[in-house]
């Protein structure tokens, strides 16, 4: 399967950035990737990049969202954007129950299983995160955990191609400290034993240019995400170079 690598760029960013974008688009092209590549820059600059890559006729990049509402269509949610709207704007992938939104925005695993449902609807490809604390890995609830969280968050009737895994261990996400091959393959294994073998999987936390390429070899591994690196053209570049 093709692998994802999809950019994560939290609240980072101002329009100066369609000079990184650029850089991106110029490098993936040059290296030609054949991965499926993903950014997902903040609400502010979604439809200037979106437009960027449609006035380029750029076919390797494509422009995500970092979250949408749990609602479908409109209403009356200050400060919320849904899917419905993302779709209506052209964006075709979300990122949702990042660990920054479960933890920062009181998000359950009912709310995001709202949310990759109202996705899926209006014809996007949802990138459902989930993943355990260090305090849950060192009690030894990791795989409770991630059960929960799969059999909470997404819906039953998702199909494969319709929705992608992405597991972030939250003690790995902006750290540094990026779990063992072993570990990786035990989670993969983990999350693949509650949803089965057909979903894509990614992995997220502390990826870099340096240890992409090892992280993507990892058995079960059908991509990443990737935070902090993502923000810089080339460093992401790379990542989806060690992708294929
Ligand atoms: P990081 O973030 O790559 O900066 O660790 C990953 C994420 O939060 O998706």
């Amino acid at each position: 399967m093709t692998k994802m690598v999809v950019g994560n760029w939290k609240m980072n960013g101002t329009r100066q950035d369609i000079d990184t974008l650029r850089t991106l688009c110029v490098m993936v092209r040059a290296y030609k990737v054949t991965c499926e590549v993903v950014l997902c820059p903040p609400w502010t600059l979604l439809t200037r990049f979106r437009d960027f890559i449609a006035d380029n006729n750029i076919t390797l990049v494509r422009i995500g969202a970092q979250d949408c509402h749990d609602t479908r269509g409109f209403g009356a949610f200050t400060g919320d954007v849904s899917a419905t709207m993302l779709g209506d704007a052209g964006i075709g992938h979300v990122i949702v129950g990042h660990s920054e939104r479960r933890a920062g925005h009181g998000e359950t695993d009912a709310i995001v299983r709202a949310k990759a449902e109202a996705a899926i609807m209006a014809g996007l490809l949802p990138i459902l995160c989930v993943g355990e604390s260090l305090a849950e890995r060192q009690a030894g609830q990791t795989a409770d955990v991630l059960a929960r969280q799969l059999q909470g968050s997404i819906p039953d009737w998702a199909t494969a191609d319709q929705l992608v895994i992405a597991y972030e261990p939250i003690w790995a996400i902006g750290t540094g400290k990026t779990p063992t091959e072993a570990e990786i393959a035990e989670g993969m294994a983990l999350v693949a034993g509650v949803v089965g073998a057909d979903f894509r999987l990614l992995y997220g936390g502390s990826v870099t240019a340096a240890n992409a390429a090892g992280l993507l070899a990892v058995a079960g591994v059908g991509g990443v995400l990737v935070g902090g690196a993502s923000l810089n053209a080339a460093d992401f570049a790379a990542i989806a170079r060690a992708a294929g």
